[in-house]
């Protein structure tokens, strides 16, 4: 058995993201036994009283504040979560990296591009290891994608279709959370669900050197919210609303370093799909397709085997991480159970002292793609992919 480093870990923010990896960071035990780390649930800040009853009553942490100064300065902590709104991402990450302390940030990590560039400046400075939520890397299938794409089974690529498409939105009375505002959420869906896509094509296929691409908002007012809502929750008839500041969709053509064509559209507010996170790439010898609504199924073609057609692949203890969760073939696994494979790699990076992806880098290079689509929406033409980092 490996010796086990103890981390003591605070999280801020104790919403739909909080209370999912704070869940991850109590079941990483049961799930992963050969670990280089265990955790003690220190701190949990959250500016709702509610929800820092709910950390310490049900989730065990030790303390609770409603501040989260609290927490990035506490002794015993040695990672901050952060999984409160996109506008306070920049001050967190750089207080907690100041502060020494390693970090999780949920994507988008800022609500604009600087802001996320000024974030990786300040981690790098400070030399903590840093870990980003971009937890569709961690579906087994996906992982298993990636090893088929490097070992050349698909050839050299050809095109590459990255979408994000959700419901979330798509009902005008659909509440007006931070995700909506500009000044809470930063940018709309390319910040929010379409980095998620842009930062698979990364990792699957490498970096994007050009893009053109166009916005929209559909929905351009929502019923206000009151107290601790959701973006999932739902207004009724006659509330008062107010005005959406973001955009619910992005749509980009993309040329690739490698030479490849690729597309992405996101939107937060299309009807059918309902959490259509999802890839299709095409190579000269094969191709795949995986969608996180049926995130234990990959679809494979090979050109070897052309009379087959695409086949299903499907998940099982034979793919990575796996068999952590459910032993045999075709036993599913779901959204939460990514957020742990991630969670475990990022501790167990932390444990043995050594960077982590997606981290901090990712992060920017992520955003470095977003800045150049934005900027082509307002020039109506083709941008340079031009990195954001800040020396
Ligand atoms: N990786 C993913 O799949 C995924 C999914 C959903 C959300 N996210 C990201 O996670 C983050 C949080 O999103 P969510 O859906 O959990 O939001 P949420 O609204 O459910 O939760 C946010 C929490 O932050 C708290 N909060 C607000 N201001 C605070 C402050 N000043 N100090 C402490 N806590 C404060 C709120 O009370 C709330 O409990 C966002 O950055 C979002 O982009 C990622």
């Amino acid at each position: 058995m490996t010796t086990r480093r103890r981390l003591g870990l605070a999280v801020v923010g104790f919403g739909w993201m909080g209370q999912a990896h704070s869940r991850s960071y109590l079941r990483l035990p049961t799930l992963f036994e050969d670990r280089a780390y265990d955790v003690d649930l220190i701190v949990c800040s959250d500016n709702v009283e509610s929800r820092r009853h709910i950390a310490q009553s049900d989730f065990g942490f030790r303390e609770v504040a409603e501040h989260w100064g609290a927490a990035v300065e506490h002794p015993d902590v040695d990672m901050v979560a952060i999984c409160a709104p996109n506008m306070l991402h920049e001050t967190l990450v750089t207080a907690a990296a100041e502060a020494g302390k390693h970090v999780f940030c949920e994507k988008p990590v800022g609500g604009t591009p600087s802001q996320t560039a000024r974030a990786e400046q300040a981690c790098r400075q400070a030399g903590i290891i840093t870990g980003v939520g971009y937890n569709y890397r961690f579906a087994p299938l996906v992982l298993y994608a990636q090893e088929l794409i490097a070992n050349g089974e698909l050839g050299q690529i050809t095109n590459y279709r990255g979408r994000f498409f959700s419901m979330y939105g798509a009902d005008p009375m659909g509440l007006l959370s931070w995700r909506f505002l500009i000044d809470q959420a930063g940018h709309g869906a390319t910040t929010d669900i379409l980095s998620h896509a842009v930062d698979l094509a990364l990792m699957l296929n490498g970096p994007i050197s050009r893009v053109v691409g166009i916005g929209e908002t559909f929905i351009k007012e929502r019923p206000l919210p009151s107290g601790a809502g959701t973006h999932y929750d739902r207004g009724r008839p006659g509330d008062q609303t107010g005005d959406v500041t973001n955009e619910d969709y992005f749509g980009a053509l993309a040329v690739f370093a490698n030479g490849s064509h690729g597309i992405f559209e996101a939107s937060r507010a299309i009807v059918g799909p309902q959490s259509q996170m999802a890839f299709d790439i095409y190579g000269t010898e094969g191709a795949l397709s995986w969608n996180h609504e049926t995130l234990n199924e990959l679809q494979l073609f090979r050109t070897s085997d052309p009379q087959q057609g695409y086949t299903t692949v499907r998940a099982s203890e034979r793919h990575p991480f796996h068999g952590a969760f459910v032993p045999g073939d075709a036993n599913s696994i779901g959204f939460e159970d990514m957020v742990a494979i991630q969670d475990h790699e990022l501790l167990t990076a932390v444990a043995e002292d050594r960077p982590h992806s997606a981290g901090m880098e990712q992060a920017l290079a992520c955003v470095s793609v977003q800045a150049a689509m934005l900027k082509s929406w307002e020039t109506s033409a083709w941008e340079d992919v031009v990195s954001l980092r800040i020396d």
